[in-house]
């Protein structure tokens, strides 16, 4: 039976851990602040937001919101960006993502100012952690990062299998998982044959979302295995991409959801938005 990574509670002591760099920082008389761009009104979006704020105001981070209505030209984004670029009270800025499809979202990450991209989409950030060099790096890749190291998982010489392929995720990853000298190993919609591969990781990380999509048959002996999946079902439970009670059965650990990547996300936003700020003075 596995045992249960517990993101959290290690989201919790994150965030402990952070509330004391923030309250030393305003001994100093320094606030670190998050800016958050909305655009539209995606439901997900809006709980998204609705965590990152009650997080920030958690371990003392202030907070700003900017919803945008859902007709935001371009111009009126990229000219919000660039005001909170120059605004040196702001120390991070987030724009949540999806963007209403009239609009280039590669275009507004790459004018966010690197230094304050506490998500870490921006081309300059996403190219310093491909060469393994100190940046910022995406929320849930590092999240993930951070419950290995709690659990004691050592990925070193380790084959990792990663499902799906997306910027946010899938991508980063691999160079969070190289970084550690792990080998990686990428499915996607167009891979032959991905139970097969998947049944070969040491470390089976799913970032698809379909629930259940990961069974039994996926899943080596004593694998760990990470669901980084957010389905909601018709009755309106929350679940993963893996089939939990199957795989429980045969992983050595497992992360539930919710409680297990999930919180562990906007923990290491806020890590970020603090990073940024020490940065910044
Ligand atoms: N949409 C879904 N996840 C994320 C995230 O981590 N950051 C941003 N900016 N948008 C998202």
């Amino acid at each position: 039976m596995a045992k249960i990574i517990n993101g959290k509670e290690i989201a919790k002591q994150t965030r402990e851990s952070l509330k004391k760099e923030v309250d030393e920082l305003k001994r100093k008389g320094i606030t670190p602040k998050l800016a958050v761009i909305m655009v539209g009104d995606n439901q997900a979006s809006k709980v998204y937001i609705k965590n990152k704020s009650k997080a920030c105001q958690e371990v003392g981070v202030e907070y700003e919101e900017h919803i945008l209505d859902k007709n935001t030209t371009q111009k009126e984004l990229l000219d919000l960006i660039e005001k909170l670029n120059n605004n040196k009270e702001i120390n991070g800025i987030l724009l949540q993502s999806p963007l209403p499809s009239h609009l280039d979202i590669q275009e507004a990450f790459q004018t966010i100012d690197y230094k304050k991209d506490v998500d870490g989409f921006h081309p300059m950030n996403v190219g310093k952690l491909a060469l393994g060099q100190d940046t910022f790096v995406s929320c849930t890749p590092s999240g993930i990062m951070k419950l290995f190291e709690a659990n004691d998982i050592d990925i070193s010489g380790k084959n990792v299998v990663i499902l799906g392929r997306s910027n946010i995720v899938g991508k980063p990853l691999v160079q969070c998982c190289l970084n550690k000298n792990a080998t990686v190993t990428i499915c996607h919609s167009k891979t032959k044959n991905i139970e097969e591969t998947a049944k070969k990781a040491d470390i089976l990380i799913s970032a698809i979302g379909k629930p259940n999509i990961v069974t039994e048959n996926m899943i080596k002996q004593d694998a760990v295995v990470i669901d980084v999946g957010i389905n909601k079902l018709e009755t309106g439970k929350i679940v993963g991409d893996v089939d939990f009670e199957q795989a429980s059965q045969k992983a050595s650990y497992i992360t539930p959801v919710p409680g297990g990547v999930g919180p562990m996300t906007v923990a290491m936003l806020l890590n970020n938005v603090v990073k940024a700020t020490k940065q910044q003075i």
